[in-house]
């Protein structure tokens, strides 16, 4: 049996780029991987590499654990769990950054680009929090991991962690594989789409998307949504960054081809293109937010939770003593 895993910090409410580029991969994947145990979790002990108000992690974490289920997640087949609940998490980070260099975690550049915009006090896990990003993927020995591009670096040293290990200690983790979807692996924010869309306090909310946002107000972040003045539904990405990016997320929904998507829209203009993707966006969060509504305080999604814990602890254990026991750690048993 093969295992994936992946999981997504709480430090804000879920953006369509998390959507397009993360838990679609996992819905995706859950009906077409067979001979795959999945492993989906929140990574709430990453999100306090920067500062975190409780309550609202708190809040926080719940909506991502509903979203889940409301995005099709089933809990019958994937393990949903709380990273924080699982102990071993915090105990491989420690093995893990007993492996990786300080120069490695320094050439991140997702560190490079939040310590740039940090003013103050940057907290020491968020230079090592790849270690912690390994420690989530290896605990499980997990084949693959479903990501958007920006955390391609992360997974490429989790598989120098892993290597380094096996190298020093004999064979212990498996590689993983990273899994990155072909169309979508980077949706840009709708008013600067030279940037990744994420939610941030710096950000106009016209630039992201959120997947409980009001649908109106979704529809007209699309329609007020960047783009040139050429008036021709072309995807080019260098010239033409705000169109390209909405047919992205346009071919990403539907599972229609850019080429198929600008041969229909070749006479059209942006506001008739515009149009008919807030309506694809609008049909494909009104589900999802239905069975939100439903989800986030029902005793369910407690039970999915506990469920999901008690199943990822036991994996999580068993690794964990072999990992120690080949590092020497501790009596021998
Ligand atoms: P996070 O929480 O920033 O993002 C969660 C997932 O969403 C993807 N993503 C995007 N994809 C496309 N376009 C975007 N604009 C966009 N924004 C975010 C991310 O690539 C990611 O897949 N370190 C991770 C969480 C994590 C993790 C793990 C992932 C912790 N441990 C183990 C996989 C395996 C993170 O901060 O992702």
């Amino acid at each position: 049996m093969k295992r994936l895993v992946s999981g997504i910090k709480p430090t804000g409410d879920l953006t369509l780029g998390n959507y397009i580029g993360a838990i679609k991969q996992f819905v995706n994947m859950q009906n077409e991987l067979i001979d795959t145990e999945f492993f989906i979790f929140i990574a709430d002990l990453h999100a306090i590499t920067t500062p975190q108000e409780r309550l609202v992690l708190r809040k926080n974490i719940k909506s991502i654990a509903a979203l889940y289920i409301a995005c099709g997640l089933d809990p019958e087949k994937v393990n949903i769990f709380i990273q924080s609940e699982i102990s071993e998490h915090a105990e491989l980070n420690y093995i893990m950054e007993s492996t990786l260099y300080i120069g490695e975690m320094e050439r991140m550049i997702q560190y490079k680009e939040k310590k740039e915009s940090q003013t103050e006090g940057i907290r020491t896990s968020l230079l090592t929090y790849p270690a912690l990003m390994a420690a989530d993927i290896l605990l499980y020995d997990a084949n693959f991991v479903p990501i958007g591009e920006d955390q391609k670096q992360h997974l490429e040293l989790t598989r120098t962690a892993a290597n380094r290990f096996n190298f020093l200690y004999g064979d212990t983790f498996t590689i993983p594989e990273g899994i990155i979807p072909k169309t979508g692996a980077r949706i840009m924010g709708l008013q600067n789409p030279e940037q990744k869309m994420s939610k941030s306090a710096d950000k106009s909310a016209k630039d992201y998307i959120l997947l409980i946002d009001d649908l109106k107000v979704v529809a007209n972040k699309i329609k007020s949504a960047v783009t040139d003045s050429d008036n021709l539904v072309k995807f080019d990405k260098e010239n033409k960054p705000g169109i390209s990016n909405l047919l992205t997320i346009f071919s990403a929904l539907t599972n229609i081809s850019i080429k198929d998507l600008e041969e229909k829209y070749k006479d059209s203009n942006y506001g008739t293109f515009k149009s008919d993707l807030a309506n694809v966006v609008v049909d494909e969060l009104s589900p999802i937010q239905n069975k939100y509504n439903e989800i986030i305080n029902s005793k369910e999604l407690d039970d999915i939770l506990d469920k999901g814990r008690d199943r990822a602890k036991l994996i999580a254990r068993r690794k964990l003593d072999k990992v120690y026991h080949k590092v020497g750690l501790g009596r021998k048993k």
